[in-house]
């Protein structure tokens, strides 16, 4: 079994700090589609805990959908090519669409997703988006709602993986380098 003491380089953010995020993103969100119908589209695997979390937070009422998307596969770098695994089952034609995620960080994924979903023609389309690394700047993607940026590391738990392992922790921590061959 793997020591987490070994594997963690650092706690990044903590799990408290990560639920006050979620109450502050799902005020303004609440704000924003007051007298709205939302979908919320969470982005599997990665953003399953930001999605149960924000969805219990937020009080107009939501439908929630999922996509299940790989770009990075079990490497610690995304490949640029976006594979479908699941795709969503509501029509979002006309509908007031939320996609969540857990992280940008090349911006490839939410760039390839967010064109694939307007050609749907929903109604309006918006990110939250929980962390974002610098590089996501390099790509024109419009968040409308971020939690944290966050510097250019490899960061595991609370939904996100490394070779789908750390996902459960309940807080944001790096990983040491010589889990995935660094230094
Ligand atoms: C991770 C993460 C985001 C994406 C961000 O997903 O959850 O979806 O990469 O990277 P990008 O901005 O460089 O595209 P991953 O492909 O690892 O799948 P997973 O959510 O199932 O872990
Ligand atoms: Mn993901
Ligand atoms: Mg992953």
């Amino acid at each position: 079994a793997a020591d987490m003491g070994k594997d963690l380089l650092s706690v990044l953010i903590p799990e408290h700090e990560l639920q006050d995020k979620i109450k502050e993103l799902s005020g303004q969100i609440d704000a924003d589609y007051d007298g709205k119908d939302l979908l919320i589209v969470g982005v599997l695997k990665g953003a399953v805990m930001v999605m149960a979390d924000l969805a219990r937070a937020l009080h107009v009422p939501v439908q929630m959908d999922w996509m299940a998307v790989s770009s990075y596969g079990a490497g610690t770098r995304s490949s640029g090519v976006v594979r479908v695994l699941k795709d969503l089952d509501t029509d979002i034609a006309d509908r007031h669409v939320l996609v969540v995620e857990d992280i940008i960080d090349s911006g490839l994924t939410l760039s390839w997703l967010m064109n694939n979903l307007k050609s749907r023609n929903p109604a309006s389309l918006e990110i939250c988006a929980l962390l974002r690394k610098p590089d996501a700047v390099k790509v024109p993607i419009d968040v409308k709602y971020v939690g944290f940026d966050i510097p250019n590391e490899f960061v595991i738990g609370y939904g996100l993986d490394y070779a789908e392992r750390y996902r459960n922790l309940p807080f944001i921590g790096t990983l040491a380098p010589h889990v995935y061959g660094g230094e």
